[in-house]
């Protein structure tokens, strides 16, 4: 398959592109940047001149191929203002890739995060949250989602709350950015909330799997540890950086506070059985002994 790719130059995209062209796919690449066209391209990918903002270039970007995976996202935490406007321009993004697959019949994978359900770890067959500061994400999914009914093989991989790579990525690797910054390893709560998590190269091969066999209208989890205690994810950041482990307040975290504070530990059992996903990368807290001080 031909494979149009938003966000194929960040920290999952890289490894979804790599994990395509290994596979027999080749890639169209959105590229917002001459940087990011430059990576796109010695990845092995064509890339595409655009931003999520350029509906025009979306829509040819999925006029051209047989399917589309949407990972680009502006990870702009800093104030709830800044965070409406990336998810205002991600749900646009998504409509416009929508509509012009509408009929087709053709694949375009999405993500979101894993749901939370209180007392239990959370499902596939789980609601996404109506509410909360990234509710605007899983209202632009759902409607993904519902083009199903319309001729679109949609289909929804729900990604963990930290997807890593070599020690980076997700809330983990923003819990190590803010200890860098703060000189404190810390954790919101009592730091027993569990977080699941993924390696980005399984977490590629299950949005490849996706790609090539999902149902239409069906949502997968990319979760391989159902759930890290937050505490034990800052202990080893702390241990690695030299720095004292201490819990802080929420508020810490910005709009994602009360995210950070909360248990929240999702399976993948109906994925694995499904899909026949199989995760063997490493686990985060072992990921994690490759943060360099
Ligand atoms: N990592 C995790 O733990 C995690 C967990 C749950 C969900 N997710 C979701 O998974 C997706 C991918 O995450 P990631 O960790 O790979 O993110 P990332 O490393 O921050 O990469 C973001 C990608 O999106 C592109 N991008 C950002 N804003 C754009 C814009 N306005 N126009 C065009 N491209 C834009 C970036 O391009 P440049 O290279 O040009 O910057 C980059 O390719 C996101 O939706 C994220 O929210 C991630």
């Amino acid at each position: 398959m031909r494979v149009f790719v938003t966000g194929g130059t960040g920290l999952i995209g890289s490894a979804v592109v790599a994990e395509l062209l290994g596979n027999g796919h080749t890639v169209l690449a959105l590229a917002r940047s001459d940087a990011s066209a430059q990576a796109a391209e010695t990845a092995g990918a064509d890339p595409l001149r655009g931003g999520l903002a350029d509906l025009d270039t979306l829509r040819t970007g999925a006029a051209q191929t047989d399917g589309v995976i949407h990972l680009a996202f502006n990870h702009d935490f800093s104030s709830p203002a800044a965070l409406s406007s990336a998810v205002a321009e991600e749900s646009a993004a998504l409509a416009a890739l929508g509509e012009e697959l509408v009929g087709s019949d053709r694949p375009f994978v999405t993500v979101s995060g894993t749901p939370h359900a209180p007392g239990r770890p959370s499902t596939e067959a789980d609601p996404l949250p109506t509410d909360g500061p990234v509710a605007g994400r899983s209202r632009a999914v759902m409607g993904i989602l519902s083009l199903a009914a319309r001729g679109v093989r949609s289909t929804a991989v729900r990604l963990p709350r930290t997807v890593h790579n070599q020690g980076a990525g997700g809330f983990a690797g923003m819990l190590t950015d803010i200890a860098r910054q703060t000189g404190v390893s810390g954790y919101p709560g009592d730091g027993t909330q569990r977080w699941p998590a993924v390696h980005a190269l399984d977490a590629a091969i299950l949005c490849r799997l996706a790609l090539e066999q999902a149902q239409p209208g069906t949502s997968w989890h990319a979760v391989a540890d159902e759930g890290d205690q937050v505490g034990d994810i800052a202990a080893v950041i702390g241990r690695r950086l030299g720095l004292p482990v201490k819990p802080v307040p929420p508020e810490t975290y910005g709009p994602l506070g009360p995210i950070f504070a909360t248990d929240q530990p999702s399976t993948s059992t109906h994925t694995r059985q499904t899909l026949g996903w199989d995760p063997k990368h490493p686990s985060l807290l072992e990921d994690l002994e490759n943060i360099q001080p």
